[in-house]
């Protein structure tokens, strides 16, 4: 399927979903799943970094998934690490830069001290900024913004005059970061669980029955040949 590179989505996020199913279905415990869940994103973020897309965002651990037994837990937090460590050479290599979307401090400490690590090594490189979403919420996203917010009107490093959607935007764990074009939720789900609820307000909406370990090369280039031919308007006419 061709692609048209005028009209390349430059921020993609994506919901990786399914995981447990995908491993519940071959019989095999819930971990597998999220390790073949691994592969599948190393994967696409290389297709991503050769696509030339700017920015992919992905949603890794929600404030939410701590309800999970604590040895799901427990095993997502030893993937993010094995993930860093193995894949840090070939990020560097791709000039990939890692940034987290949430609060890293709750996180065990050998998870956070190798995140950091990442973040730090990559802070240089100038190809596809890799964005993880690690016990991100978006609603905890836009209360603390608030919160920062009120704390700089109280100490007059803003004023509320000036306060804009692009202020408050720049609040937010995303930044200066332009919003998503494109948002996929593997698995069959349709909603959006909390992930980017102030970024995703003009985002076009990609949902597919693959199981996230199962999504790969063509199953993105379907996704984005499906928002090219989505009629973005922005709230005006054509
Ligand atoms: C959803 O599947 C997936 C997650 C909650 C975790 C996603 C994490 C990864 C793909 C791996 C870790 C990430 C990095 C950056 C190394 P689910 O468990 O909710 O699946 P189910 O809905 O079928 O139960």
């Amino acid at each position: 399927m061709n692609l048209d590179n005028n009209i390349m989505p430059n921020h993609i996020a994506i919901i990786m979903d399914g995981n447990g199913r995908w491993a519940i279905k071959k019989g095999l415990p819930r971990s597998f799943g999220h390790k073949a869940g691994v592969d599948a994103l190393k994967d696409i973020v290389k297709v991503c970094s050769d696509l030339g897309v700017k920015i992919l965002t992905v949603y890794a651990f929600s404030t939410e998934n701590w309800k999970r037994p604590k040895d799901e837990v427990g095993y997502l937090m030893k993937l993010l690490v094995e993930y860093m460590r193995r894949e840090i050479e070939d990020l560097n290599a791709n000039k990939v830069k890692i940034k987290i979307l949430g609060d890293v401090e709750l996180l065990p400490s050998a998870t956070k001290e190798e995140i950091l690590n990442a973040v730090d090594s990559t802070k240089n490189n100038d190809g596809l900024q890799f964005n993880i979403a690690l016990n991100y919420g978006g609603r905890l996203e836009i209360l603390n913004a608030c919160k920062n917010i009120i704390d700089d009107l109280k100490t007059n490093k803003i004023q509320i005059d000036l306060l804009d959607e692009d202020m408050f935007g720049e609040y937010l764990y995303t930044g200066k970061d332009p919003e998503p074009d494109l948002i996929i939720r593997t698995s069959g789900e349709r909603r959006l669980s909390n992930f980017l609820l102030w970024q995703g307000a003009y985002s076009e909406l990609v949902f597919t029955d693959t199981l996230w370990p199962d999504f790969k090369r063509g199953n993105l280039i379907d996704a984005i040949n499906e928002y090219q031919n989505r009629n973005r308007r922005f709230g005006n006419v054509k």
